[in-house]
């Protein structure tokens, strides 16, 4: 399947990314330029999906060091680690942007003696092999879940994790894209996904546009479905794998693993090695992203549809425990 990417860096250095707040109604990219319109773009998801947070953000520390080539190197190093600073600062649950940002300061300290001029040619490289190994992972991904994938079937996938948020092809979607080029016939179910609606907007979007028969339902949905019988397998992505093997996704995960565990209906997970973190014990070591209020109360509606003064929580993930978890599909095999 050949598809934009929705974050590029071009040959003549323009980073790109297809604006995702705007999706499905326009399709709009952005050339990315400077430090607060990169952290910007992380924290309001123009650009969103752990591995390709994770992939943008390698890019930015490569036009960003470009940005500081006069300096001298105690300086470029300097300005170069507070930019990777605030660049990890943007959004605290997805693993894949400490992982990436990790990966270019390492070049940074491995090359500290070297002039700027000799370092940044190795930033962009650093930056490009992130990318294009998530690219090479999301495919060994689609052929280790196509398997679970049987004519008839109904599938559930919650969130958004197919190319928008990925290099390419993606991680929970990848199997089913490969199932569909393979002829295969199913349906997917994709849950709307609040509070910024991924499902809707993008999943739904991604999906269709493939020509895959899908079938949008709202999160408090998926319980009926399975109840009639309507689901028979569940894929979703994930932003932080820990060490235990406890799962945070996108909110809403939790209840859909819960539902399928009571169900009896399988839940994979798929995700690249890079959003396995080993230093966090468990589940509750992660850090769950809050998000502003108004997402809830009125970011959708013409006008607001909750009263102004009413308490609102607004966390992006939750963390669903290994228990409910049937296999994690990675690049080096079922977990
Ligand atoms: O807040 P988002 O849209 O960045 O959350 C994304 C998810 O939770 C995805 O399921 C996850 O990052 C996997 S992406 C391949």
């Amino acid at each position: 399947m050949t598809v934009p990417k929705s974050v590029e860096l071009t040959a003549d250095d323009r980073l790109l990314i297809i604006d995702q707040t705007l999706l499905p109604n326009q399709v709009v990219f952005l050339d990315i330029r400077g430090r607060e319109a990169m952290v910007d773009a992380i924290r309001r998801l123009q650009v969103r999906g752990a591995p390709a947070i994770g992939i943008f953000a390698a890019y930015c520390v490569y036009l960003l060091a470009l940005s500081h080539a006069s300096l001298s190197g105690a300086d470029f190093q300097q300005a170069l680690r507070a930019d990777i600073c605030a660049l990890r600062s943007s959004r605290p649950t997805a693993v894949n942007l400490a992982w990436a940002l990790e990966r270019m300061d390492k070049v940074l300290r491995q090359h500290k003696n070297e002039d700027p001029a000799r370092i940044i040619p190795l930033l962009r490289q650093e930056a490009k092999a992130i990318d294009d190994e998530d690219a090479a992972v999301s495919r060994i991904i689609a052929q280790l879940g196509e398997p679970l994938i049987h004519n008839g079937m109904g599938i559930l996938t919650h969130c958004n994790a197919g190319w928008l948020a990925t290099s390419r092809l993606g991680t929970a979607l990848a199997p089913l894209y490969l199932a569909h080029e393979h002829g295969k016939d199913f349906r997917v179910y994709c849950d709307e996904t609040r509070p910024l609606l991924q499902g809707a907007r993008l999943t739904a979007y991604e999906l269709s546009a493939a020509g895959i028969n899908t079938t949008l339902i709202c999160d408090n949905m998926a319980a009926s479905l399975m109840a009639a019988g309507k689901i028979d397998i569940v894929f979703v992505g994930a932003d932080r794998v820990a060490a235990n093997g406890d799962v945070a996704n996108k909110i809403g995960t939790l209840s859909v693993a819960v539902n399928a565990a009571y169900f009896g209906i399988p839940f994979y997970v798929c995700a690249p090695c890079s959003t396995l973190d080993p230093s966090t014990a468990s589940g509750k070591d992660i850090v769950i992203e809050q998000r502003d209020p108004e997402e809830v109360r009125s970011l959708w509606y013409s006008q607001p549809m909750a009263p102004r003064d009413i308490n609102i929580c607004n966390p992006a993930f939750d963390v669903t425990p290994r228990s409910l978890i049937t296999g994690i599909i990675t690049e080096k095999g079922i977990i």
